[in-house]
């Protein structure tokens, strides 16, 4: 049974085939990222997103056909991402899909991006077994979620304000680093000095699992207009300057480093805190990490450090960010539970704000308490 996966919810278009057959395994799966495109505007622009993601889909259609030796003919359901997303962007691939699955008299499976997102651990070697708490960071979410099974989902808190990705990409742009700059800040941070910058821990104290990350984005913006505005090159009860270094900006190479390890230790903290604390109040052994963030590498060193009694399971980093591959696994997933099946010619729609949780009901299936 071969599902295609097509996702096209922002700047990445991604297509994948997916064989169901028994443990299932992915066939093949083919990315074109739009980063190039958008970086002269230092973030993304929608109508030049939709306008890519209409050059590249068939194109990567194919080329996933050709490299897994299969034919259109062969696939039994078309897999798309049905939100959230920008609307143009996914219109594009829900288009492109609700025409081939026509085409080929075969079904639709509608998917949400973030279950692409939280599944898609499951595309490795030693996969977690449900039920799990998923941390769902990316460039859009920041959300921690009681995960029972496929489409039984569970908000156990979220973000206030800003995503964590979005943080790491404004801080990035601060310290002069390209879009998206969540990667680039991170090899940044690996340069500074612990403990030399400090930043709040945004609800680290709050009872409750929620997030809030703009304030530490304004944090950043006052550090560096402080430096910018001081003559040695830090702020008035701030670290001293190092020797040798170069000036940039009013502000030296040593010292982004330094603000970017600071902020980046601060992130992970109050992530890892929420975490360890959302685990504990589930009673769950198993934490999934995915989206963009997950890639981070300082991320993954302090959950590892701290994983005493549970333990936890990452994308791998090809699948941390948006990818068709993990749209096909939900897709195929979805399709063997018998869950949200559009039949041929049944139409499509997409939902560019659509919460998980919402989406979870919709399935029809018991939820999880969220604790
Ligand atoms: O999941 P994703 O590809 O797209 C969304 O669904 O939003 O996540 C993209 C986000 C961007 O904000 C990017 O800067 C961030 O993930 N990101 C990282 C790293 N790699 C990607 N943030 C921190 N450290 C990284 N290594
Ligand atoms: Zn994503």
């Amino acid at each position: 049974m071969l599902i295609l996966g097509i996702e096209s919810s922002c700047d990445e278009t991604g297509v994948a085939l997916f064989d169901a057959e028994g443990e299932g395994r992915l066939l093949c799966h083919a990315l074109h990222t739009q980063i190039a495109l958008h970086r002269a505007y230092g973030g993304v622009v929608p109508e030049l997103a939709s306008r890519d993601h209409i050059r590249r889909v068939l194109p990567l259609f194919r080329k996933v056909l050709k490299d897994s030796g299969r034919k259109a003919t062969n696939i039994d359901a078309v897999a798309y991402t049905q939100g959230p997303g920008l609307a143009g962007a996914l219109l594009v691939g829900a288009a492109f899909a609700e025409g081939l699955a026509f085409a080929l008299g075969v079904p639709l499976v509608p998917v949400h991006h973030l279950e692409g997102h939280l599944l898609s651990p499951l595309l490795s070697q030693g996969a977690p077994a449900f039920p799990f708490v998923a941390l769902l960071v990316s460039g859009g979410h920041t959300q921690l979620m009681r995960v029972e099974g496929v489409g039984r989902y569970a908000l156990l808190g979220e973000t206030l304000d800003d995503a964590a990705g979005e943080a790491f990409d404004k801080t990035a742009k601060l310290l002069g680093l390209p879009y998206p700059g969540g990667a680039a800040l991170s090899e940044l941070a690996d340069h500074g000095r612990p403990g030399r910058v400090r930043f709040p821990r945004p609800m680290l104290r709050s009872k409750d699992l929620n997030f809030s990350f703009s304030g530490l984005k304004t944090a950043a913006l006052l550090k560096v207009q402080a430096l910018r505005n001081s003559t040695d090159g830090y702020p008035a009860g701030g670290v001293e300057k190092t020797e040798g270094t170069e000036e940039a900006g009013g502000f030296d190479d040593t010292t982004r480093a330094d603000i970017a390890r600071g902020f980046q230790e601060a992130v992970v903290d109050v992530l890892v805190d929420k975490s360890v604390r959302a685990l504990k109040n589930c009673g769950l052994e198993r934490l999934v990490v995915a989206g963009g963030v997950g890639a981070n590498r300082e991320l993954r060193r302090r959950l590892d450090q701290v994983a005493r009694g549970f333990t936890v399971f990452y994308p791998e980093l090809e699948y941390c960010t948006d990818n068709g591959a993990m749209i096909a696994l939900a897709g195929a997933l979805r399709f063997r539970e018998g869950l949200s099946i559009v039949p041929p010619g049944g139409g499509f729609s997409v939902k560019p704000r659509w919460p998980l949780e919402s989406a979870a009901s919709e399935s029809g299936l018991p939820c999880p308490a969220a604790v």
